[in-house]
């Protein structure tokens, strides 16, 4: 931090002097970051204008510390995969130079392998250094209008409430495409042969989950109200406790010290009955989890899915519709969230994936 601090400080003097050496050089300088380059080296408010602007973010005040401090806690600094970005497929996603590119670019790859990958950080999802004012908290520019998802670049998703922001999240925490697609969701004899084990719609992918969408339709879902009265933010940047949940950590709970930070759920007079340290609604959550329970049991024994792996068990045909069920059960499992980003549409999926291996007899 003392090393930060510094470099900060030195960073600070080396910009102001900059942009003293620019305002004695030039007759009519350019307009600064500050606004306030000087037509001659006389009146010397550039400098200090520059410094003030910086001044309100780097200054005594704890609140950037906090942020830090509450970041460094969260998966996206203490994750692994930012080495993932030496492929193009994957850099979008999982560095901080390749989610800003594809935000202009409105691609689905890099151009380039993003070597020397910074990870997600603040200037993934704020404008940090643009301006040199707070108003470089505002989020990356395309970040709060609708995207298309991977899977249908016809589609549009819109996750407009709070401001937006969570279609920031959305378009990292998405499905990924795979091979073979299927055209043909609810067909029991139409089959394919999938090569690749990690067939199926990759990690979690809320930002899909919550909006209703991504599942192949099977049947017909229904789709709770979460999206249209919260935001990823309002349930997992709720108040902070420390570095372990809320804020900046982006965590809901903390198993080490038994938290789970419901205080989003109680906002608005929403759930305000629910039981400390609880996410489990009128007992929805256990629902779903021994729904997803009952359909990877079944998934195992018809053996397609192997449970060591969570992966699909590949070299043999499968049947389009109990591929589709695959993907949905693995939408499910990776949500993570057991129902809560969006029940009646994890509900439906995983009961009529359920039923369906029923009728088949598994
Ligand atoms: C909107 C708030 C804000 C303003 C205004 C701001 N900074 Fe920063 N600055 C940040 C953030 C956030 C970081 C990154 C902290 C981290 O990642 O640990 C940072 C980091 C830095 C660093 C460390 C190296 C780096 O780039 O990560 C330096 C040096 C720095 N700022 C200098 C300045 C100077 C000089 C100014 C004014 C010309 C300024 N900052 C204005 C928010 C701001
Ligand atoms: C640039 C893409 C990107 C953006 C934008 C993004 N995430 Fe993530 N997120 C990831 C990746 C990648 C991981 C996993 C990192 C790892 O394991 O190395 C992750 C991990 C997480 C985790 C932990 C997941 C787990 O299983 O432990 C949470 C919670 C999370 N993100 C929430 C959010 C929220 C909320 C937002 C928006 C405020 C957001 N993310 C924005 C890519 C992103
Ligand atoms: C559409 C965005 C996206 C793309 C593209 C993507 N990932 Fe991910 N990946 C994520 C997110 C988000 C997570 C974290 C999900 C969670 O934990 O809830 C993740 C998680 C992972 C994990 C698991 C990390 C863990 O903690 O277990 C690995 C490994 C991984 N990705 C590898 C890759 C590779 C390799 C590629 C390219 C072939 C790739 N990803 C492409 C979004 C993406
Ligand atoms: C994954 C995306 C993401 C990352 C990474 C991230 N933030 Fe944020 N930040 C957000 C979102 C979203 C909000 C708005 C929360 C809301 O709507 O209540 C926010 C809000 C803020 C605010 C309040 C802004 C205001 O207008 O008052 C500050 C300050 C802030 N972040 C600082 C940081 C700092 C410092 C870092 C790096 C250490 C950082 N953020 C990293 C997404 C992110
Ligand atoms: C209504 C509240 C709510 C909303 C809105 C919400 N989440 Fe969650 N999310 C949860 C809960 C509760 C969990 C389960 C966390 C736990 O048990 O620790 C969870 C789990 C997750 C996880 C798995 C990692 C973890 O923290 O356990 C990720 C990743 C995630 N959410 C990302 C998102 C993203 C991205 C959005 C917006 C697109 C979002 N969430 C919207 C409540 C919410």
């Amino acid at each position: 931090m003392k090393r930060v601090l510094t470099f900060i400080f030195a960073a600070g003097m080396m910009i102001s002097a900059a942009s003293l050496m620019l305002t004695s050089c030039t007759k009519e300088g350019p307009q600064g970051a500050s606004g306030a380059a000087g037509k001659d080296g006389t009146n010397g408010t550039n400098g200090k204008d520059q410094n003030a602007t910086c001044t309100q973010c780097h200054n005594f005040s704890d609140s950037l510390v906090t942020k830090i401090y509450q970041y460094n806690a969260s998966k996206h600094a203490t994750g692994s995969t930012t080495f993932e970005g030496t492929r193009t497929a994957c850099a979008p996603c999982h560095t901080s130079q390749g989610y800003v590119e594809c935000l202009t670019t409105g691609a689905d790859t890099t151009l380039a392998p993003v070597n020397d990958a910074a990870p997600i950080n603040c200037r993934t999802c704020h404008q940090i250094h643009s301006t040199y004012t707070t108003m470089d908290w505002s989020l990356k520019a395309n970040s709060t209008t609708a995207w298309s998802p991977r899977y249908d670049h016809s589609a549009s998703i819109d996750l407009a409430f709070n401001g937006g922001s969570s279609n920031l999240c959305g378009r990292c925490h998405q499905p990924r495409l795979t091979s073979p697609w299927l055209d043909k969701p609810t067909s029991t004899t139409d089959s394919l042969k999938p090569t690749s084990s990690r067939w199926g719609p990759h990690y979690g992918i809320p930002g899909v989950m919550l909006a209703g969408k991504g599942a192949f339709a099977t049947g017909s879902f229904g789709s709770s109200g979460h999206k249209d009265i919260t935001s990823c933010s309002t349930c997992h940047q709720a108040k902070a406790q420390g570095a372990l949940v809320g804020g900046h950590t982006l965590w809901m709970s903390d198993d080490v010290e038994g938290i789970k930070n419901n205080v989003g759920c109680k906002a608005s007079g929403c759930h305000a009955s629910l039981a400390a340290n609880s996410f489990d609604v009128n007992g929805k959550q256990t629902e779903i989890s021994d729904m997803i329970h009952t359909l990877k049991v079944k998934l195992a024994v018809a053996k397609m899915l192997d449970t060591n792996t969570m992966l699909l068990k590949t070299g043999k045909k499968y049947a389009q519709k109990q591929l589709a069920v695959f993907w949905n059960f693995k939408m499910a499992y990776y949500d993570k969230s057991e129902g809560v980003h969006n029940y009646l549409y994890t509900h439906d999926m995983l009961q009529n994936g359920i039923d369906y291996f029923t009728s088949m007899g598994y």
